[in-house]
């Protein structure tokens, strides 16, 4: 235990040394809007408030949020929103998205958007949550740049209508990570119709930030890490000059390009997911451009969760991670290369060597 402590110190002060120094010139940005359109917001993801009984919920899962919350009010300059990223409860239940919800309204600001997680879904199909945060999928403008929300959970009729006895059977056999009796989630048609319309009124200039609960991306099937009709989406998303598409359930620092879409995804203020490739039994796509995080550290409840501060700057985003029991990262869009990297450890060389707990 104490050389493990004096190894994170170490990791620590070698992470703040780097972070001191100053950025390669690739990195550095370049701002061809009026600076007044820069905006930031908050994004906050998969709390997985769990309900226990009566008015007992999971302490460490309510930890993790009531921290992000916290943080995100002590900001400086104040982010123009807070984003929700979907999970915000365990079981969908009323007593979970209710205490969600009161967590949450410690926010101080006025803009708190929310996007639905599979988590908050399956028990009631939504029904609940839009009581309390609206419709869901919608989408806004935020100074110079389109925002869309996506209900990326869904899956086909006969799962969601047919196969189950009850809502709470459902639910149960959706939350499970690597169960086989999980269905694929999808956007559908019907909501791609609506994107379809929604989009064709935005100039192709217009920078366009999406964000859905799972990623419009395949990277593995197994664990859902991965949205079924996500190429039909990004046909969608072709004709755009700057794209971004942010998403949670994933629990870790994931990144990606697909043509001209950059994709990042959002840590869990609950708990972090292991990467796909520990599981060897099955094919994952873990896009080659991410640099993984290290294996989270058991003896710290909130080693690899945290929340993320972003930056839109230049229509593309940058994603500052704020990871509690860990070194800072940021991932941002590299205009030089066209696409989001690591602005510390992107080079093989840069990489700490994957910690080992035991
Ligand atoms: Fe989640
Ligand atoms: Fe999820």
């Amino acid at each position: 235990m104490k050389n493990l402590m004096n190894r994170r110190k170490f990791l620590k002060s070698a992470g703040a040394l780097m972070a001191a120094g100053s950025l390669p010139i690739s990195l550095v940005k370049l701002s061809f809007a009026d600076s007044r359109q820069d905006f930031t917001f908050a994004y906050i993801s998969d709390s997985h408030i769990q309900h226990i009984s009566g008015n007992k919920f999971v302490r460490n899962w309510d930890r993790g949020l009531i921290r992000a919350v916290a943080e995100t009010n002590l900001l400086t300059p104040k982010p123009d929103f807070v984003m929700f990223g979907g999970d915000l409860a365990q079981l969908g239940t009323q007593p979970e998205l209710d205490h969600g919800a009161e967590l949450m309204s410690k926010l101080r600001y006025d803009k708190v958007y929310y996007v639905m997680g599979e988590h908050d879904y399956y028990l009631d199909l939504g029904k609940y949550w839009e009581k309390l945060f609206g419709p869901q999928y919608y989408s806004f403008d935020q100074k110079w740049v389109h925002l869309v929300v996506l209900n990326s959970i869904l899956t086909d009729d006969e799962w969601t209508y047919r196969r189950w006895p009850s809502g709470e059977q459902r639910m149960l056999e959706m939350a499970g990570l690597d169960n086989p009796n999980g269905s694929p989630f999808m956007v559908k048609k019907s909501q791609r119709q609506w994107l379809q319309r929604d989009l064709a009124t935005v100039d192709k200039k217009t920078p366009v930030v999406v964000f859905s609960h799972s990623p419009l991306q395949k990277i593995y099937k197994g664990w859902n890490f991965w949205t079924d009709d996500a190429e039909e989406v990004q046909n969608l998303l072709k004709p755009f000059d700057k794209v971004t598409v942010v998403y949670g359930h994933v629990h870790q620092i994931q990144y990606n390009q697909i043509g001209n879409i950059s994709f990042n995804s959002v840590m869990a203020t609950a708990w972090p997911w292991p990467y796909p490739q520990s599981y060897a039994q099955a094919p994952s796509y873990l896009p080659k451009l991410t640099v993984p995080m290290n294996r989270a550290d058991p003896f710290f409840e909130r080693d690899a969760t945290g929340w993320q501060f972003v930056n839109l700057k230049t229509g593309k985003v940058d994603v500052n991670y704020h990871l509690y029991d860990n070194s800072p990262r940021t991932v941002a869009f590299n205009e030089k290369t066209g696409r989001p990297e690591d602005t510390i450890y992107q080079g093989a060389n840069k990489r700490i060597p994957p910690q080992t707990h035991y």
